[in-house]
């Protein structure tokens, strides 16, 4: 049996209409969307148009010409983060951020002198809501953080911080890259005003997708300029989105494929995806407990988490040599290492361990497939 449990960094399998859907669009179409003027092209940019529609839908967003693609949820990030911030401002973040908020956060420090706070969540991933609070002042612009963390799937208080944002007038981006298609999530309810999602985890599209809804009033510098296929004699971006951040042609294909994967989810609903992913989280957590001297890092309340679960056997085995071992022997294809987030290792207290093995459930995982998963654990661990 071959078991993928890597959806944390990528889904797979994809739904079948998502292949299908660029494989149409690659063969029989073909064409650029928001350039040319005859049919083929009229119908490109119908096709993006309905992508853009499918999320407003899923994320309640009003206004779909505020949401603008990017290649993955990295570069919608970098567009918010470069795009709003200015030398003196202050941003506040958590301790379980992945390299796409920290990164450009110590990147705009050290470039820009904007001020940075990474409030200390506990080892279980919980967020001190009182400290976020107190960390607020006078040139806070900003809270920016991740909704479920992709080393312990742990949720953070959105809606909270949402409301804190709210409370205090700060901009609140929210990486989805975990939730975005297994979590509800509804701008309006939870005062997201700058949600960055990524095409190819949770939405069940391809990679090189993305985006940024980015809500009225606010405007962002763009992250690149140049041909946008509207206003070419001026000098300058055009002021209209979402041509303003879409620069150069836009992945097509890959959009056709996400708007697919989105459909899908639509149509199942987020809220039957979450139940079965809970089923499995639970089932998971509860049967990876039962082995010994295996560590699972974060809550084992599987209602305060995502499908992402990090383990080690700790001093006994590297986590690289134990996810080769389920690769070469049982053909179970884990992540092992840092996954971008160090400061969340640290956070959970697997940074001495150099990182974890991550499993990354998804819709299509069985409780078969965790069952062999257990089994080549213990297997693993008896021969050690
Ligand atoms: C929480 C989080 N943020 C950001 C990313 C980066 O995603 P992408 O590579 O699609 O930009 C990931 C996944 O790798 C993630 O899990």
């Amino acid at each position: 049996m071959e078991v993928y449990f890597d959806n944390a960094a990528t889904s797979y399998p994809k739904p079948e209409i998502v292949h299908r859907k660029i494989f149409d669009f690659m063969k029989n179409l073909g064409v650029s969307a928001g350039r040319g003027a005859y049919k083929k092209a009229f119908e490109a940019d119908r096709l993006v148009f309905e992508t853009r529609k499918s999320l407003a839908e899923l994320f309640n967003i009003d206004d779909l010409t505020r949401i603008v693609f990017t290649h993955n949820v990295t570069e919608a990030i970098n567009l918010a983060l470069k795009g709003l911030l200015e030398s003196g401002d202050h941003v506040i973040t958590s301790s379980l951020e992945h390299n796409a908020i920290r990164r450009p956060l110590k990147e705009l420090e050290r470039e820009r002198g904007i001020e940075t706070t990474f409030i200390e969540c506990d080892q279980q991933g919980n967020l001190p809501l009182a400290k976020v609070e107190a960390a607020i002042k006078e040139n806070t612009k900003l809270i920016a953080c991740l909704h479920a963390s992709n080393v312990i799937g742990k949720l953070l208080p959105i809606r909270e911080l949402g409301q804190l944002a709210n409370e205090f007038n700060l901009h609140f981006l929210v990486d989805t890259a975990q939730t975005a298609g297994v979590y509800p999530i509804d701008v309006k309810e939870m005062n997201i005003d700058l949600l960055a999602f990524t095409g190819h985890k949770g939405l069940l599209g391809p990679t090189g997708t993305g985006g940024l809804y980015i809500e009225e009033g606010i405007d962002l510098a763009p992250l690149r300029t140049g041909g946008t296929g509207n206003n070419a004699v001026s000098e300058y971006p055009p002021a209209d989105l979402p041509n303003r951040y879409e620069a150069g042609t836009i992945n097509v294909a890959g959009i056709v494929g996400l708007g697919a994967g989105v459909d899908y989810i639509l149509e199942k609903g987020v809220a039957e995806i979450r139940e079965y992913e809970l089923e499995l989280i639970d089932y998971a957590l509860t049967e990876l407990a039962k082995i010994e001297d295996l560590t699972i890092y974060g809550s084992l309340n599987p209602e305060q988490r995502v499908g992402v679960i990090s383990f080690n056997f700790e001093e006994l085995i590297n986590h690289h040599d134990l996810a080769h071992q389920l690769d070469s022997e049982y053909q179970l294809m884990v992540r092992a290492g840092l996954h971008c987030s160090p400061l969340a290792h640290r956070t959970v207290g697997s940074f001495e361990f150099e990182g974890s093995v991550r499993v990354g459930l998804s819709y299509f995982n069985t409780k078969e497939e965790i069952d062999y998963l257990i089994k080549a654990l213990k297997e693993i661990k008896q021969a050690l």
